[in-house]
């Protein structure tokens, strides 16, 4: 159901890989709810064109820009000002790489080159992007800027090695620059902590199946899906939260407060 919540908002959505992207779904739910914004991703993550379609459905523009670079940065938002005709009011950060990950590293045994680069992708890239804003000036007052985490960053989970320092960091972020763009433009900042999902980045890391179900059968409520995700969000860029910022705001159907479930406990007791 569409409420017309973001209707004359603009704004800018990157991560947009494929229909399995957490921003994908947002994507689709920002532009049934009258939004209009521009999408941006990695150049080379591009390069199937997937992000076309979408698009075109939202009737967006697309810029490529390496959320890293601090010039493509700037191209984005003066692409994406003069297209949407002014200021933004929202940003949404939905990126997240580790090599480390990817060659099946184990933690005491990453290559810091890689670690480096985790941390400049999935986290600074967060400061990056809010600092050229601030410095253009491109977020209207009152915007609204999320970025996806992940439980990690409070516990330890085996697999997710050198993503639980990025995810530690970007939340981090969210506070820090939460007080400063909050005093200098009333500016929210928050991230929110998201349920296993299964997108590209998701399941790439080893053992995704088994804390996915893990994490299922932990919550009461069941993991939140990506088009959870998107109804979460959606209410983040809104007016309807217009003092929620420097929050890390668990969407994970409960999974960070339960200590151990029914479904678990059977489980061990069959052992
Ligand atoms: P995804 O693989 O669809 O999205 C990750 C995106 O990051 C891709 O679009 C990729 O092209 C982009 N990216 C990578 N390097 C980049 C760069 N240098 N510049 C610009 N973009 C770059 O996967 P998903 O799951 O939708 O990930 C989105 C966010 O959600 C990530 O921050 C992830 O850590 C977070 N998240 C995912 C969960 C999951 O289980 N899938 C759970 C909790 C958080």
């Amino acid at each position: 159901m569409a409420y017309q919540l973001l209707k004359g908002k603009r704004g800018i959505i990157s991560g947009a890989l494929n229909e399995d992207s957490i921003a994908w779904k947002i994507a689709e739910r920002a532009h049934e709810e009258g939004a209009t914004f521009t999408l941006t991703n990695a150049p080379l993550a591009m390069r199937m064109g997937e992000i076309n379609h979408l698009a075109e459905k939202c009737g967006a523009k697309v810029i490529g820009a390496d959320a890293t670079s601090i010039e493509d940065l700037e191209k984005l938002y003066d692409e994406s000002i003069e297209f949407l005709g002014g200021p933004i009011d929202f940003v949404l950060h939905s990126i997240g790489m580790s090599t480390n990950i990817r060659k099946g590293r184990e933690y005491g045994d990453l290559n810091y080159e890689w670690f480096l680069k985790s941390l400049d992708v999935s986290a600074l890239s967060f400061h990056k992007m809010l600092q050229v804003a601030q410095k253009k000036d491109a977020i209207a007052q009152g915007g609204s800027v999320v970025a996806l985490s992940y439980i990690a960053a409070q516990r330890s989970f085996p697999d997710y090695t050198d993503m639980a320092q990025a995810k530690a960091m970007l939340e981090s972020i969210a506070r820090s620059y939460g007080y400063h763009y909050g005093k200098a433009k009333g500016v929210r900042i928050n991230t929110v902590s998201q349920s296993p999902t299964k997108t590209t980045a998701g399941t790439g890391i080893s053992g995704f199946n088994a804390f996915y179900e893990y994490a299922n059968q932990m919550s009461p409520l069941g993991n939140a899906t990506a088009d959870d995700c998107a109804d979460y969000v959606i209410t983040l860029f809104s007016d309807l939260t217009r003092k929620v910022t420097m929050q890390n705001l668990f969407h994970d159907g409960g999974f960070s407060c339960v200590g151990i479930s029914e479904e678990i406990v059977e489980k061990m007791e069959k052992q």
